[in-house]
């Protein structure tokens, strides 16, 4: 018989990739997202097969999903600092009320959970690069307090459930990722620099552009969460590319790609940017035996390629998203 996988946060960016590789991968797939930060656009190709099921609901609220479960990849929640910064109770909501009901959820079917976590529970980071053991420096009350806050507790409930009630949990703390079905506005530095590319602007760096990222194409991203939803390790492993570029010269790649001949301009940095961004991929490289496999080079031409092909629709699509109904007054 077929698993059964319910994916949380599935018409979002990573979400829906997951998707297509479990459904690839033989698996009865149920979907579930609210649509505020994701797109069903992302998932109706999936609408037609009768191992796929979607499911329009908020997660922080009670979540029941009928019959049996085997795994529960838990993606649901605003990912980029546009999306959290105009959403922030929902944030901080998601990953704590969110978490707890779908490790209920767990506990109730005897299934194994995978969260997404994420790099920013190291905050802003005095060493570098970041390894698991790092707890991190994150300043609770700044802004982005409420997304990486809200990260921490769903590492610290779920390592409660698993030592607690005996849960099989696995913890994927994410570095950067990109590729295609990123929105364009979300505010993250590859949609927001081929954006401007697209619309013939000039690109703008946030401080003097000699603060670092490490970017990682989504195709390995999801190997690296599949391998470890099937691994027997519980503790967090970071998965992410250690390829560390200063966003500099990464706007200068994006000129040569783009072949296009905009300006950089610069402008202040945000609060609480981190001015370092490198995982240490060791761990991953030892219990799940992966590694990255796609160059920058390779990742941002597949990437560049989708935004380029897009209909002009599409696009329009992609930058613009209202929140007002969203945003509590
Ligand atoms: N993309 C990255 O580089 C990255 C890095 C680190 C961590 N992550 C984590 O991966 C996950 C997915 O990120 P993404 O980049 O795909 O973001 P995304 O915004 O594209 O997807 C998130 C999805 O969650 C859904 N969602 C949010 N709140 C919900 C709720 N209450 N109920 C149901 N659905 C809800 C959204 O509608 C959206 O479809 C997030 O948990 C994020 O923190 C992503």
């Amino acid at each position: 018989m077929a698993k059964r996988i319910l994916i949380t946060g599935a018409a979002g960016f990573l979400g829906s990739h997951l998707c297509d590789r479990f459904i690839k991968d033989g698996y009865d797939v149920i979907a579930m997202d609210n649509l505020i930060t994701g797109d069903v656009k992302n998932i109706q190709h999936l609408f037609k097969l009768d191992n796929f099921e979607f499911f329009h609901h908020d997660i922080t609220k009670f979540i029941h999903v009928p019959g049996q479960l085997d795994y529960i990849l838990h993606f649901a929640s605003p990912a980029s600092p546009i999306d959290y910064l105009k959403i922030p109770i929902q944030t901080l909501k998601v990953g704590s009320v969110g978490t707890l009901h779908c490790l209920g959820l767990a506990k109730e079917k005897n299934a194994r959970i995978l969260i997404a976590s994420t790099s920013e529970v190291y905050g802003d980071p005095q060493v570098h690069p970041q390894s698991e053991e790092y707890y991190g420096n994150v300043n609770t009350i700044g802004p982005r307090g409420v997304y990486d806050e809200a990260k921490r507790f769903q590492e610290s409930i779920t390592m409660a459930y698993h030592r607690f009630h005996g849960l099989e949990t696995r913890i994927a703390r994410i570095f950067n990722t990109y590729g295609p079905r990123m929105r364009l506005n979300d505010g993250r530095v590859i949609p927001a620099f081929i954006g401007q590319a697209l619309r013939g602007e000039d690109l703008t760096i946030f401080g003097d552009g000699l603060q670092t990222r490490s970017f990682c194409f989504v195709d390995d991203q999801i190997e690296g969460i599949h391998r470890l939803l099937l691994s027997d390790y519980s503790d967090p492993v970071n998965i992410g590319n250690p390829d560390e570029i200063t966003i500099k010269d990464f706007a200068q790649e994006i000129l040569m790609l783009t072949g296009t001949n905009q300006k950089i301009v610069y402008q202040r940095l945000p609060e609480d940017d981190p001015l370092k961004r490198q995982p240490d991929i060791s761990r991953a490289k030892k219990v799940l035996g992966w590694e990255p496999k796609i160059s920058r080079s390779q990742g941002m031409k597949i990437t560049y390629d989708y935004f380029k092909n897009l209909s002009p629709e599409e696009l329009e699509k992609s930058e613009h998203k209202d929140f007002s109904n969203h945003i509590r007054r």
